[in-house]
């Protein structure tokens, strides 16, 4: 009867997205075109080199699979030059504590990310030891909203898809939760997490017995 949380970690327990803007920004800047907030959104849980492409479509901009791998590089050097100063103090409002309520409570917690850099991420701001799984994108073959990576999730803690409840502030993340017939709690403004079960502004205005009582 366990039921078990995964977590986004990108823009739900850190404020990394902010990173993640500003480094593909500066690419697309370098490459001589620019893109929106709202286009910035759809980039949101998506993997490294999905992201690349879709930049590089809103730029008109073609590049060889080579250039791509080249301009990936790029990007991440720069974003890992940001998140190698991160502390724990970047940790988004609520966070700890609730990992840390729903241990009390028995409940198992895993890592939900697309991100390869996760276990940098989690070094630097101290939150690794509060997960009984991490599945990030290094052990996964398809991005967000493909629910792979919840799924993994799902059967690393041994518990049943429609006992999950996944945390997300990405569209493509609760569209994976929703492919993976899990519950889902949206992180942020409702406007872009169309069909989560529940929308919060942070992880500080939830509570276990509100996580518990959306299953069943
Ligand atoms: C997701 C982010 O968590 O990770 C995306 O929301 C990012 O913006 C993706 O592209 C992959 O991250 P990384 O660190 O492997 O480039
Ligand atoms: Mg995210």
């Amino acid at each position: 009867n366990n039921i078990a949380c995964l977590f986004d970690l990108d823009g739900v327990l850190v404020d990394t997205a902010v990173y993640h803007y500003q480094a593909w920004k500066a690419l697309a800047n370098s490459l001589g075109f620019d893109f929106t907030k709202a286009q910035n959104e759809q980039l949101k849980g998506v993997n490294r080199m999905r992201s690349l492409q879709l930049i590089l479509e809103w730029g008109g901009v073609q590049k060889t699979a080579e250039e791509q791998e080249a301009l990936a590089t790029v990007k991440n050097d720069n974003y890992v030059g940001m998140i190698s100063k991160m502390t724990a103090a970047e940790v988004l409002p609520g966070s700890v504590e609730l990992l840390e309520a729903l241990r009390a409570a028995g409940i198992k917690i895993a890592l939900g990310s697309a991100s390869k850099n996760s276990g940098l991420i989690l070094e630097r701001t101290n939150l690794a030891h509060l997960f009984d799984a991490i599945v990030d994108g290094n052990h996964v073959t398809t991005s967000k909203p493909d629910p792979e990576v919840f799924i993994k999730g799902a059967e690393l803690l041994d518990t049943d898809p429609s006992r999950c409840i996944v945390f997300e502030d990405a569209q493509a993340g609760v569209q994976a939760a929703i492919a993976g017939k899990m519950k889902v709690v949206g992180i942020g403004e409702p406007e872009n997490l169309t069909g989560a079960d529940v929308v919060v502004k942070d992880l500080s205005a939830i509570t276990v017995e509100e996580i518990k009582a959306l299953i069943n």
